[in-house]
């Protein structure tokens, strides 16, 4: 199985928990991880060869983020890891192979725990194309805008990356 993660990441959590996914579907067979604008700028197709496309995104304002909030967010550090495009944007010219397997994952504050997901937006999205998912949208946790993730989530990936592989 090939397997392609793609991620937005503005403070690196998001980022962390792709690799960890990405090393993990490696046990499988090839696996490639690779940040939204760097793959967005290789064209609007996925390679031929991708049997399992996995989407990962922080949330921002209760759901994907926007060029706005990816403002917001490089005020508040300084520099941002996604500093071209977003999740939003990189679907929006996606050409979907009609029964493409994909699953979606997102980022959120644990505390305090506030609605909306990126993850359902983009599986909404990707179903809406054609895609199949694998499996229901997950969250995983980051203790504040750009504190990190929460103990045991890079565990909690691992685990998830396992699933996801078993349902081929
Ligand atoms: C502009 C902005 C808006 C955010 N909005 C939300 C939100 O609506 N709900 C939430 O739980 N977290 C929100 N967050 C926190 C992000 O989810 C958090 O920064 C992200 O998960 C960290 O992942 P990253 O390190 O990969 O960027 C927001 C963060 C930023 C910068």
């Amino acid at each position: 199985m090939t397997s392609l993660v793609v991620y937005e990441s503005m403070f690196g959590a998001t980022k962390a928990l792709a690799e960890e996914i990405a090393q993990a579907l490696g046990d499988d067979g090839p696996a490639r991880v690779v940040e939204v604008g760097a793959l967005a700028a290789e064209g609007p197709t996925l390679p031929d060869d991708v049997d399992l496309l996995v989407v990962g995104a922080p949330v921002h304002a209760f759901g994907m983020s926007r060029a706005s909030t990816r403002s917001d967010a490089a005020k508040e550090k300084g520099t941002v890891i996604s500093a071209t495009i977003g999740v939003r944007e990189w679907l929006a010219l996606l050409v979907v192979r009609p029964g493409l397997r994909f699953a979606a994952f997102d980022t959120k504050v644990l505390t305090p725990r506030l609605p909306g997901s990126a993850a359902k937006a983009i599986d909404k999205h990707l179903r809406a194309c054609g895609a199949d998912r694998v499996c229901p949208p997950r969250t995983f946790s980051v203790h504040g805008k750009a504190d990190g993730l929460v103990d045991g989530e890079l565990d909690a990936a691992r685990a998830w990356a396992g699933t996801l592989t078993a349902t081929r």
